[in-house]
């Protein structure tokens, strides 16, 4: 495994890599658990595979926490090395991405303005900017993402194809430890008990899938089941929706694997996200 402080090293490297076959890439902000690990093997199993590591200063708002967001880099490389990964990224200052002169943003239509980008205003513009120069540097034929950030996921699928990018987005399943709770680096700010309480979005999803099952269907009545559940955890609940999967937009009819239902609420200081198809 070789590892990169300089892009455009790293791009040579990669663009090398793509001579022999495909290549998997894995964007990440580092702190990886087992269901970055997932995307890793995943990216493993191309011909060859690339990483990077990068807190994009870009997407964190000024209140957010972008100081203390958890960083590992002697851990995550033994677990890169450990799933296969051939080409790291991992720039150690925010200048090798953003020089002083900068001034390139992409732009984003509907699917970002609301939910997650109605709540933290730029995130997306600046996720989507440091994906798409990811991109750009690692050339890969298949992106890994996971489906725990549903609307970043559908974002990046969106703006890949509006960008005639020629690369596949491949989303993959949120892994979750034995009790439900989705796996999020952010998990790490969690005390006992608030990791206990955090329970409470993976409770308001089942509990609306169980109100599927009897053949509920109107969203706002899935909305209240998956809520009275949050509120037993969280401490402030920023939305329960449930929305169409694809455009993301407010709907009246929940209809099954075209509705999902998405969660974020604060556990303590601690911002959790979660989803889940409703099928
Ligand atoms: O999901 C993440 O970790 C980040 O948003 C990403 C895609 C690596 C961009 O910084």
């Amino acid at each position: 495994m070789r590892v990169f402080d300089d892009p455009r090293a790293f791009q040579a490297a990669c663009l090398n890599a793509r001579r022999t076959g495909d290549l998997g890439f894995v964007p990440t902000m580092g702190f990886l658990h087992q269901g970055h690990e997932s995307l890793l093997r995943l990216a493993a199993g191309h011909a060859s595979s690339a990483l990077s590591i990068f807190v994009n200063p870009t997407q964190f708002g000024p209140n957010e926490d972008l100081a203390r967001y958890p960083r590992d880099l002697p851990g995550d490389l033994a677990k890169a090395e450990r799933c296969g990964i051939d080409l790291v990224l991992a720039p150690k200052e925010a200048e090798a991405l953003y020089p002083s002169d900068f001034q390139t943003y992409v732009e984003l239509g509907p699917l970002a303005a609301t939910l997650e980008g109605a709540l933290r205003p730029g995130h997306f513009r600046g996720m989507a900017t440091v994906v798409l120069k990811l991109l750009a540097l690692a050339q890969p034929t298949h992106a890994y993402f996971g489906r725990k950030d549903f609307q970043q996921l559908a974002i990046v699928r969106r703006m890949a194809r509006d960008f005639d990018l020629p690369v596949e987005i491949v989303g993959a399943p949120i892994v979750r430890e034995p009790d439900g709770l989705a796996l999020s680096s952010r998990n790490v700010y969690l005390s006992p008990d608030e990791r206990a309480r955090a329970l409470c979005l993976w409770r308001g999803q089942q509990a609306a899938l169980a109100a599927v099952r009897t053949g509920e269907r109107r969203a706002k009545a899935l909305e209240l089941a998956a809520r009275v559940e949050v509120e037993k955890g969280a401490d402030r609940i920023d939305y329960v929706a449930v929305r169409d999967a694809e455009s993301l937009q407010e709907i009246e009819t929940a209809t099954p694997r075209q509705a999902v239902i998405l969660f974020a609420a604060f556990v303590g200081k601690t911002r959790l996200i979660d989803n889940g198809l409703l099928e």
